[in-house]
Order: C-alpha cells, then structure tokens, then sequence
C-alpha cells in the first residue's frame, strides 16, 4: 500500500536545524492496523503529515499505492489527500455550526455524490460508528467520543484506501478512547488499513502491528 524509502525531515536551517525523521524506512501493507508510538518530539506527527501528503520529505523517496509521490503535482496532491486517505485528528476538527449529519456528508458534497447516495451512505456511515440517533446534533451537543466518531465517519466517506489518525484519543478519557480504539479496530476487521498515532504506550495493544519512532528513527518496526 505504502512504502518509505530512506525518508528524511529536516526543518529550518544552520543552528536552528532540526532533523525530524533519519533516513525511515517503511512499508505499510492493505489491511494493516499499525500503531506508531514514540516519546514527543520523535517524529511521529511528521512522519504522518508525509504518509497523508500533507508535508514533503527533505529527502527519500514516498510510494503511495505503487507511485512516487514526488511525481504529482499540488492538484495530484490533492486528489490523493481527498479522495485515497482519511484524516483523524486529536481535536476533531468538525465544522461548529454543521450537524454531526452534514459534517459526514461534506466531503462528498465536495465530490459530488449525488444525493440521494450522499444522504444515504452518511446515515450508514454515522450508524457504522454508532451514532445515527445522534445525526441530527451538533458538536456542542456531542461529548468527545461522540465528536471523534463523527470525525471518524466523515473520515470514511470517500471509502479512503488508507485511514491516518493523529492521537484520536488524546483529548478523551480512558473509557472514550478505548471506544474510539476499538471502532478502529472494527474498521480494520471490515478490510480498512490504518495507521493510528498514540503515545500511549499502554493503548498499543489492540493494533496488530506496533511501530515505534524514537528520537527521528524507527526503534521497533513491528513487522
Ligand atoms: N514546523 C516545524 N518547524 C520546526 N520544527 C518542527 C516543526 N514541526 C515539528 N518540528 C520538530 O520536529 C520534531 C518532531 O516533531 P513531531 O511533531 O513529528 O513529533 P511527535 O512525535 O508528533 O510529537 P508529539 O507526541 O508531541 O505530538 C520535534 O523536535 C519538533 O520540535
Ligand atoms: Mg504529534
């Protein structure tokens, strides 16, 4: 699905260079579950930032589905981070004022979805995550594992081969995030590949495969 071929980082430049990611390598297969751990600071966000095309590496080379990355263009770019991938992240980032409804069902009204296959595929999406008696509130009315399951959903709608999460359970309590693990978890049993970034590490025992990032280089790959 993916692979990383001695992929660096580095940020500024001279004295204040930081060097984020050594030379990773990495490869991701369909339907792995992978939990990245590490301490803060090690890598971890950046190297999900290049993985979901939101950053480019300084050097090395990212294969995105059997294509360099590096070949695309800011529209290819932006094709692969709509269409190819699911974005999670720690603090939701749902619309405020959109229901939990409409925040699922922009994307593909950004796709065009017609829709009567829009109206549909977000009721079956929010119920995958177990929310559709909640459809119809809006975030202020959600708790934060509610929220995340939203975002979850709205994650889903363009049917990405990939999902990326960015500490999803960083701001829920143990119980929530535990949930939000494990509708991960139900979302790899169905066939999804995912990548979920903690640094937690007593959550890392439900993904199949733990990769650990310390200090810009891969400790433990898991494989
Ligand atoms: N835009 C940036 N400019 C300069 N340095 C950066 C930038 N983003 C990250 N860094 C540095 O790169 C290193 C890796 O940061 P990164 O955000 O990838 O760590 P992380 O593992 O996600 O940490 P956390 O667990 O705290 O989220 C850190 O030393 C950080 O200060
Ligand atoms: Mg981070």
């Amino acid at each position: 699905m993916i692979r990383l071929n001695e992929i660096s980082k580095v940020y500024g430049t001279g004295e204040v260079k930081v060097e984020a990611l050594k030379r990773i390598d990495l490869e991701i297969k369909k339907n792995e579950f992978i939990g990245l751990i590490g301490p803060s600071g090690s890598g971890k966000s950046t190297l999900m930032n290049i993985m979901g095309c939101l950053d480019t590496p300084s050097s090395g080379e990212y294969y995105f589905e059997d294509i360099n990355v590096e070949s695309f263009n800011h529209n290819q770019l932006a094709e692969i981070r709509n269409e190819r991938i699911g974005f999670v992240f720690q603090n939701f980032n749902l619309l405020p004022y959109a229901t939990a409804f409409e925040n699922v069902e922009l994307p593909m009204l950004f796709m065009g979805v017609k829709t009567k296959t829009r109206k549909e595929r977000t009721m079956e999406l929010l119920d995958k995550v177990g929310l559709a008696k909640r459809a119809h509130h809006k975030p202020n009315e959600l708790s934060g594992g509610e929220m995340q399951r939203v975002a979850i959903a709205r994650s889903l709608a363009n049917n990405p081969s990939l999902i990326l999460a960015d500490e999803p359970t960083g701001n829920l309590d143990t119980q929530s995030g535990d949930e939000i693990l494990s509708v991960f978890q139900d979302l790899w049993h169905q066939g999804h590949t995912i990548v979920v970034i903690t640094h937690n590490p007593n959550i890392s025992s439900r993904p199949q495969r733990v990769v650990q990032l310390i200090d810009g280089l891969i400790e433990n790959n898991g494989a």
